[in-house]
């Protein structure tokens, strides 16, 4: 794991040499975790400690991990994309966007690699972006949610295919109460079939 952070970096501090663009790299149990969540791009408070889903985003982990069952440091938490996109209004205002196109296909093979490396037994991606990354483009978070699925993911010469459970980001539902129970209902959907895998195990 050290080596391909440090061969990200290497590759990006190469790309954007005079700009401050912090890599925000995943974290937690890189091992065949029973876990892999994935979700867009690191925020400000994600890029200011250098950890992914601690802003905001956070809080919503904590109740993603109370109802699946399991600790922070038990699964691997990561992004798509791993630097802050932001926009800059006229009055000079940061803010967060999605991440743009050039944006994806820089660090899509990378996440490619990291899935490899990690072999988690589950990936569940947050949102339509991480969705997309996995999934490719046609999938769509409205149809696929909640439901069990297949991610294939080639790096270099190795392909593997993972066991993928998408959910809507948490983010992006704040302000729609009937997603928000969608949302509930597919992290039980999800907490079942955790309990179906471990007791295969
Ligand atoms: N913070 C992250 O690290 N990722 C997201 O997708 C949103 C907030």
């Amino acid at each position: 794991m050290q080596s391909f952070q440090q061969k990200m970096t290497r590759f990006f501090s190469s790309l954007w040499p005079a700009e401050e663009k912090v890599l925000v790299f995943g974290e937690g149990q890189h091992d065949r975790p029973a876990i892999m969540l994935i979700g867009e791009a690191p925020g400000e408070q994600e890029t200011l400690q250098r950890r992914p889903f601690v802003g905001k985003a956070g809080k919503n982990l904590d109740g993603f991990l109370d109802v699946v069952g399991l600790k922070r440091e038990e699964i691997y938490i990561s992004n798509v994309v791993k630097v802050r996109p932001t926009r800059v209004s006229e009055k000079g205002r940061v803010s967060n966007r999605p991440p743009n196109r050039e944006e994806l296909a820089l660090f899509t093979p990378y996440l490619y690699e990291e899935i490899l490396l990690v072999q988690p037994r589950l990936i569940v991606t947050l949102g339509n972006v991480a969705l997309k990354a996995l999934a490719g483009s046609k999938a769509i978070i409205g149809s696929l949610h909640g439901s069990l699925t297949e991610a294939s993911v080639t790096h270099e010469k190795q392909t593997a295919a993972f066991p993928l459970f998408p959910l809507y980001h948490p983010a992006s539902i704040i302000y729609n109460r009937a997603l928000q129970e969608v949302y509930q209902d597919d992290l039980v959907k999800l907490k079942a079939l955790l309990d179906a895998e471990a007791e295969q195990r």
